[in-house]
């Protein structure tokens, strides 16, 4: 699907991307200042009234959401709204409608919103989020699905918490990936020795996230020193590995992550010591 859409280019910079650029401003020039609630009020007033008066506008969710008022009247639901706004997917045009439907070309909430609010909530349910996230990011669901999460999480009656789904590590809807010190994190707040789940997994995964920046740096190296450009195979070769550590490293089996980690620093060391003892 994530082809299919690119090759449509439905994301490409439309009036959206001008709108956008006029709610960036618009939060520059709030964050900007040390608004005392006295003229937050003020603006709070000023953006209701000239949002509500606009009738052209390309995506009415992304119009509606963006109001600052929600800033202070519905702190929650701005929130959303921000993690999304921060994220890649605003920056690739993936719009609310993507993940939650709805109808964007109505400005009128219970238009846009449709006859039942559950609609728009369904799709963004715990147990459901694989699913909808996996329309366009296939493989990387096709393989969380086969985790141990995964099967805990349907055993359960599927509406249980206690185990992670994608949003759990991508912060939410910001689509974050995590780092070594973060994924550590995460994990510690399940795999501990108070819950006595796995609590040697924080560890585990924080050094195998470091190998990964590892895996990274010595590619940067060979990239500098023209490695990739004189090989073409070689590059094809070691772009392939990588997407396969993605998709083996959302199936949470952490001694095949470690294995095929090594099986490329093998690759890529190997080459290093080629180019230092011919230089
Ligand atoms: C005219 C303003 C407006 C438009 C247009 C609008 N929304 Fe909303 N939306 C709101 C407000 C306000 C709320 C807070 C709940 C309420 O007042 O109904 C909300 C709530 C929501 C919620 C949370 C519902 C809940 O019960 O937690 C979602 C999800 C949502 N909107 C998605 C969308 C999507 C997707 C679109 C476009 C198809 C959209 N909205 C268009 C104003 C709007
Ligand atoms: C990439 C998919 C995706 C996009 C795009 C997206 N959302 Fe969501 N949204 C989700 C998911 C998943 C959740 C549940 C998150 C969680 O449980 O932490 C959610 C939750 C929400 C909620 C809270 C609903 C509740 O439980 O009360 C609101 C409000 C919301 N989104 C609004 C929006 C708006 C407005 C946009 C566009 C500006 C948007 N979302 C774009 C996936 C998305
Ligand atoms: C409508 C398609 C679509 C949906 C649905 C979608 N995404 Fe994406 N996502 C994209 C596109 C396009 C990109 C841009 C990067 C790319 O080409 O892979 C992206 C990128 C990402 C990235 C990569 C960030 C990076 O820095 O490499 C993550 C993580 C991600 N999405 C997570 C999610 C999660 C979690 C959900 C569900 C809540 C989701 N996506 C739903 C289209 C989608
Ligand atoms: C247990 C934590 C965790 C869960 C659950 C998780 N991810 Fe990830 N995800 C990561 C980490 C860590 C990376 C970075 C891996 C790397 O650099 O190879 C990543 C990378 C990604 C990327 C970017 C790299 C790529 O493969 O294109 C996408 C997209 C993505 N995840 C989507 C998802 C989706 C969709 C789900 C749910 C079906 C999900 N993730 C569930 C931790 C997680
Ligand atoms: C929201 C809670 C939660 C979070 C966060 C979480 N896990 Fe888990 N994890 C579980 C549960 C529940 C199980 C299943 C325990 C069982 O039944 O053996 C599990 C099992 C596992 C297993 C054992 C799989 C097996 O085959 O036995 C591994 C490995 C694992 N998690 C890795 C991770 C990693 C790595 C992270 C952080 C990126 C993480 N988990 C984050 C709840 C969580």
């Amino acid at each position: 699907m994530l082809e299919k859409l690119k090759a449509q280019k439905r994301y490409s910079k439309d009036r959206w991307y001008q709108m956008r650029t006029a709610h960036e401003l618009k939060r520059k020039f709030l964050s900007s200042s040390f608004i005392i609630t006295a003229i937050a009020f003020f603006f709070v007033t000023f953006f209701t009234v000239t949002t509500a008066s606009s009738e052209d506008v390309a995506n009415s969710c992304i119009h509606c959401h963006s109001n600052p008022a929600f800033r202070i009247t519905n702190k929650k639901l701005y929130k959303y709204f921000r993690d999304w706004d921060l994220s890649i997917h605003a920056l690739e045009k993936v719009t609310c409608v993507d993940c939650h439907g709805g109808n964007p070309k109505s400005t009128d909430k219970k238009k846009a919103h449709g006859e039942d609010i559950q609609q728009l909530l369904t799709p963004v349910k715990y147990d459901r989020i694989s699913v909808t996230c996996g329309k366009c990011h296939e493989e990387n669901a096709k393989n969380y699905k086969k985790s141990k999460h995964y099967m805990t999480l349907t055993a359960k009656g599927g509406s249980s918490r206690l185990t992670p789904t994608c949003v759990t590590c991508h912060s939410s809807i910001n689509t974050s990936i995590p780092k070594p010190d973060d994924i550590a994190d995460i994990c510690t707040s399940c795999h501990n020795p108070v819950t006595e789940n796995h609590p040697e997994v924080p560890e585990f995964a924080g050094y195998l996230i470091e190998r990964l920046s590892f895996i990274n740096y010595y590619t940067r190296y060979l990239i500098s020193k023209g490695v990739m450009e004189k090989d073409p195979q070689f590059s094809k070769t070691i772009n392939e590995e990588f997407s396969g550590l993605s998709q083996v490293w959302h199936t949470l089996e952490l001694e095949r992550i470690e294995e095929k980690t090594r099986q490329i620093r093998t690759m890529l060391l190997k080459r290093r010591k080629e180019l230092d003892d011919v230089e």
